[in-house]
């Protein structure tokens, strides 16, 4: 199938490993000219170097802490010096923030920009000039948590206001041009991810996660995860505005 993704302006919010490294090298692969966010330089870098000669494409990637730099004045920025994006991928998030149900104002607001603010602040530059093309592709990468509700109460509820937010603002956009989306992953694991970790330090309760959580009875893998988000960025995702698709092998 023709994705329609090939020299499309691609932007992934958090790309230098996990989940976000993987779009990112799928997006080389369709022949998308891709541009990358994320602290780490050096896995910048080397993400850089591998694309490019993937995809031979005027690549660039920009060093920033999103938590502490001024994401709506990165997001300008970038508008300028990049152009207008067809499609922006958000993967910046996480549940390594509080797990303190009753902590501070501050620990819900810091989970809840790590993994919707930021990307409310970046599209609200983003879209604009989308609107004016008449056509756009907005995926945040939410999380199965969201739906079931369950684990660190900051990151389900953070993950669950992001699928709201994709929800109604999604409706506005809808007559527009402009498909947004969500996609909730379950447990994916890659070298050095949390759930990687896990299965070493405790691989009696992973497996009982796994047999009692993921139907499935496995991890996800980046690459199941980074071929919906395709799916969901393609001319074919065209009536699936608002849509939350879980990636989740079943999770119960
Ligand atoms: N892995 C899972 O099992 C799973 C399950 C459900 C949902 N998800 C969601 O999927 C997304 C990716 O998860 P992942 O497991 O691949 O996470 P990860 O390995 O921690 O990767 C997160 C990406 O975001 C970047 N990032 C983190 N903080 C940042 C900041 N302050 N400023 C700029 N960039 C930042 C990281 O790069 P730097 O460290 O270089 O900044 C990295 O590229 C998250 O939204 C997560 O909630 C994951």
């Amino acid at each position: 199938m023709d994705l329609g993704i090939k020299d499309k302006n691609v932007l992934i919010v958090g790309a230098s490993k996990g989940i976000g490294r993987g779009i990112a090298v799928a997006f080389a692969e369709e022949g998308a000219i891709v541009t990358t966010i994320a602290r780490s330089k050096e896995l910048l870098v080397n993400l850089h170097e591998e694309i490019s000669v993937i995809n031979n494409q005027n690549n660039k990637y920009y060093v920033s802490d999103l938590m502490n730099d001024d994401a709506n004045m990165l997001a300008k920025k970038i508008l300028e010096e990049r152009g207008t994006f067809d499609i922006v991928i958000h993967n910046v998030g996480g549940s390594l923030v509080s797990r303190n149900a009753l902590g501070t104002l501050e620990e819900w607001h810091y989970a809840w920009k790590f993994n919707a603010g930021i990307a409310i602040d970046m599209n609200n530059i983003l879209i604009p000039p989308m609107l004016e093309k008449e056509w756009g592709r907005v995926v945040h990468i939410s999380s199965i948590s969201a739906k079931m509700l369950r684990g660190n109460p900051l990151y389900a509820s953070s993950k669950e206001f992001l699928n709201a937010y994709v929800t109604t603002v999604g409706r506005e956009l809808a007559s527009k041009g402009i498909v947004m989306t969500a996609v909730m992953p379950g447990a994916v694991a890659f070298p050095g991810s949390y759930w990687d970790n896990y299965t070493q330090t405790d691989p009696a309760r992973c497996e009982d996660f796994l047999k009692h959580h993921q139907a499935a009875g496995r991890f996800g893998t980046v690459k199941e995860v980074a071929d919906v988000v395709l799916f969901m960025a393609s001319e074919q995702a065209s009536f699936m505005q608002t849509a939350l698709i879980p990636v989740d092998g079943a999770n119960m």
